[in-house]
């Protein structure tokens, strides 16, 4: 055995372990009544496009009953869909469509949290201090003569105090709840076996109705740290190796692996099904805790989405990556971007990447959108090729940039407005997609023309239609990569770096036969020989050499 083969190739594989899952962001995929706001007749009408991609699977972002305060992660009701995005049974429908096309389900599932027009927290606000009631969210006296004061430090993530205090119901002010994000967004008391039990019911509800899996959301938030310490410094994640961790009362803390043992047990009850979780933890060697055997299937790996594209960076991150996870018998996950981060397009552009949940707006320097692109390019390439799974976050096949002029009129992030838009938030990555550059103002997002967001001039020339069996284009590069992919089985296959067709500025690997060579620039070097499967070069045709910011794949 080859000491330096990463990932040995796998018979037989489970789907999730080299899936390619496809992220829907179902009020900006496709709007089928025109409302402005996508939906699932919409995405229905559009899911044969979508299923030529050979994308293996689609995750739901939440499209739950809500009163859409954080875009649907503010559930009302686990188990209806909001009439916003259709009913049940459109759901089903769409359900019995996808799986026609060979395509798996994914739904979201958020148990950090609910909205606080859940008729849990309703039933909260209108019991007393103590009650059992309130033991299903975080209620607490406040602190001071007349507990004018919260009960604690914390912040919420998206900005301003982590409490609100409520008015009791007989019209005083009273107690405090905790949000760790939005006011709209109370947090469950997981101490609470009948929290516990409510959410084995959502998921057994979902299993029983047949959905491949679930995206878990805020999966590391889920415990907090007894007596709710004050949290020390400035520490707002969980950094560190354990021994030597900055320790924080609310990420990451022991408790959630048992929440999680209890789900997994009851997913082994299913054939097939798995959970993929929200877990913001690094470094990787602590974020694959969460994949045990017996806990998580795949957890996103955010450390790959946060690495830049450059060389080293990326060879480090590949490799603590397999490894980390390879230790614990999972699969690594791979992803550049979703519903709350730059779009990786945009990202590769800036001249400076924004810090995480600050986003581009109107008065940052704006990014390179050519060069953004070209790198992009060459790092979904890079990427498509590793084996694990893979996620794609609807748009990105279409190498859609971030909209970073979008006025602040628009904004629906809560972060803008908790921070008075000191941070713009995460509404530039979440634009609807243009389907047809002449399909009117929301580019064939529906027939209207109206759109939740307004999508900038520039969709045009990203529009669905004008890529569609454009040689070159990414739409049809996206098409290339999956399809090689399959086909030479990198989702399992045997790994290892290729120092002997690497150098300084390139960076290449192997992955059952096919070298995956990315040239990091600036000037271009010679091609290998072999056949070549795929390359990032637009015109298609590399005439031995490969150029800065683009990656090949060679079968050697
Ligand atoms: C993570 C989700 O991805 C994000 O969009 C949401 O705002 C927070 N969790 C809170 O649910
Ligand atoms: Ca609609």
């Amino acid at each position: 055995m080859d000491a330096n083969v990463l990932h040995k190739s796998i018979k037989s594989p489970e789907w999730w372990r080299t899936a390619v899952i496809y992220q829907i962001y179902p009020r900006s995929f496709a709007d089928g009544n025109g409302d402005g706001i996508g939906d699932l007749v919409g995405t229905t009408a559009r899911l044969e496009s979508l299923a030529s991609l050979g994308i293996d699977a689609i995750w739901f972002s939440p499209f739950f009953k809500s009163p859409q305060k954080d875009a649907g992660y503010d559930v009302a009701d686990y188990k209806t869909i909001d009439p916003l995005f259709g009913t049940n049974e459109e759901f089903y429908d769409l359900w019995a469509k996808a799986k026609s096309l060979g395509l798996r389900i994914i739904v979201d599932v958020v148990p950090n949290h609910s909205s606080d027009q859940h008729e849990l927290f309703q039933a909260a606000l209108k019991a007393a201090p103590g009650s059992a009631e309130r033991e299903m969210y975080i209620f607490r006296d406040g602190q001071g003569a007349k507990g004018e004061i919260p009960p604690n430090n914390w912040e919420s993530v998206f900005g301003g105090n982590a409490w609100t205090r409520i008015q009791e119901p007989d019209g005083t002010l009273g107690q405090w709840y905790l949000h760790i994000f939005d006011s709209s967004q109370p947090d469950f008391n997981w101490e609470n076996p009948k929290v516990r039990e409510f959410f084995e019911g959502v998921l057994s509800f979902w299993l029983d109705k047949g959905v491949d899996g679930f995206r878990i959301d805020v999966a590391h938030g889920l415990v907090k740290q007894v007596g709710l310490p004050d949290v020390q410094g400035a520490a707002t994640h969980v950094t560190g190796e354990e021994d030597q961790a900055t320790e924080h009362p609310f990420w990451g803390q022991e408790g959630v692996h048992e929440i999680i043992r209890g789900w997994r047990e009851l997913l082994n009850k299913y054939d097939d099904r798995a959970m993929c979780a929200e877990a913001w933890v690094l470094p990787l060697s602590r974020m694959a805790k969460w994949v045990r055997p017996d806990e998580y299937h795949q957890t996103f790996n955010f450390g790959y989405l946060e690495t830049p594209w450059d060389r080293a960076a990326l060879e480090k991150v590949v490799t603590e990556s397999l490894h980390e996870f390879g230790k614990v018998g999972a699969p690594s996950t791979w992803v550049l971007s979703n519903h709350d981060t730059i779009r990786h397009t945009s990202k590769y552009g800036s001249p400076s990447i924004p810090m995480h949940g600050m986003g581009i707006g109107p008065d940052s320097e704006q990014p390179d959108e050519a060069l953004g692109l070209r790198k992009a390019r060459a790092a979904s390439a890079f990427m498509l090729g590793l084996p694990g799974g893979a996620y794609v976050y609807q748009g990105e096949e279409l190498g859609l940039p971030e909209h970073t002029m979008l006025e602040g009129k628009y904004r629906q992030d809560p972060t803008y407005f908790r921070t008075n838009g000191e941070k713009v938030g995460r509404d530039g990555c979440r634009v609807p997609l243009p389907w047809e550059a002449n399909g009117g103002a929301s580019f064939g997002f529906n027939t209207t023309g109206k759109s939740w967001l307004p999508a900038p001039e520039s969709f045009k020339r990203y529009a669905r239609d004008q890529q569609e069996g454009v040689p070159g284009s990414t739409l049809e590069l996206y098409k290339r990569l999956i399809k090689e992919r399959k086909q030479f089985h990198l989702g399992s296959g045997e790994f290892r770096f290729a120092p002997e067709y690497s150098s300084d500025s390139t960076l290449g690997y192997i992955n059952n036969g096919v070298l995956v060579l990315s040239n990091f620039g600036p000037d271009s070097v010679n091609l290998p020989a072999g056949k070549l499967l795929v390359t990032t070069q637009h015109d298609l045709t590399v005439e031995g050499v490969l150029e800065h910011d683009q990656t090949v794949w060679i079968k050697l």
